[in-house]
């Protein structure tokens, strides 16, 4: 399928590593030109040089996001190159490891911070541009957890539900604009980070030793779900490059949940 992608310009935040990295990957391969976001130069540079290695267009923005200078920064480096069209608010923190007694109240506002009101203020940046062009797509990543929150990471399910709610707000305020508004709930996203932490996990707890061992344990403890395996960030990228490309025009307001049927334990 064409994705009519070409002549579109594409920010992801937060993808010098990780999903967001696997995404702008996408994008460009589907003809979009990217700009590669990060706070690390050296790291989202070399992302960057290897999409331009495939010829695709590919430029670089620094910033740190939790910041209103630093977002103004990413935002006036992704506008250099040409107007946004696409834009794809992933940049998120997480920790499985933190639960109620340990979340300090700073704790809750930081994670907030970071994984909403980021994309906030890209929204703020970006989003007028493409109601004046008349055409755009808005896609903010999230998590299952905002509608299956567990006791663990209660901070972070709950950026999740928040993440979903300001997508469907946003849609309403863009209505007949050309613009759409959408949230991708992911299940687990097996990146090099996710595999390290469920592979130490799976053998402190007896889950076995080798990756293949250890998966199908991982997933019935953890995100129990239909298809039995941890999400690759490919099929997440898949559904973002449609939700961004001129044929999702009639998807907005909505919340596609991935996660291979997650359902509560
Ligand atoms: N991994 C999962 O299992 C999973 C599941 C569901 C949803 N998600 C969501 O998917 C998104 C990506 O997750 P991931 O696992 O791919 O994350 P990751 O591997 O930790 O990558 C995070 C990216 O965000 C950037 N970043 C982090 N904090 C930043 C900040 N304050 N300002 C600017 N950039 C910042 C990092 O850039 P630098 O390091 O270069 O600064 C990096 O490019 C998150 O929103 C997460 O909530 C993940």
């Amino acid at each position: 399928m064409d994705l009519q992608l070409s002549g579109k310009r594409a920010l992801v935040t937060g993808s010098s590593a990780g999903l967001g990295e696997v995404i702008a990957r996408h994008l460009a391969a589907e003809g979009a030109a990217v700009v590669v976001h990060g706070r690390d130069e050296a790291r989202t540079a070399a992302v960057a040089g290897s999409i331009r290695e495939k010829g695709a267009d590919a430029a670089v923005a620094i910033g740190d996001l939790a910041t209103d200078a630093g977002a103004e920064e990413v935002a006036t480096a992704a506008l250099k190159g040409g107007p946004v069209d696409i834009l794809v608010n992933n940049v998120g923190v997480y920790d499985p490891s933190v639960g109620w007694a340990d979340s300090s109240s700073v704790e809750w506002a930081g994670i907030y911070n970071i994984n909403v009101i980021s994309s906030v203020r890209m929204i703020q940046h970006l989003v007028p541009g493409m109601r004046e062009r008349g055409w755009g797509r808005v896609i903010q990543i999230s998590s299952v957890l905002g509608d299956l929150p567990q006791a663990s990471q209660p901070h972070y399910a709950a950026t999740n539900a928040a993440r979903n709610n300001l997508a469907a707000s946003l849609a309403r305020e863009l209505k007949h604009s050309g613009v759409t508004s959408n949230a991708v709930a992911a299940g687990g996203v097996l990146t090099p980070g996710i595999q390290d932490f469920l592979t130490d996990l799976g053998r402190q707890s007896g889950w076995g030793e080798t990756w293949e061992e250890i998966e199908p344990n991982a997933v019935n403890a953890l995100s129990p779900n239909d298809v039995g395996r941890v999400g690759r960030p490919r099929g997440y990228a898949d559904l973002v490059s449609y939700l961004a490309s001129p044929l999702a025009g009639y998807i907005t307001g909505a919340t596609l949940r991935i996660d291979g049927g997650w359902y509560d334990a």
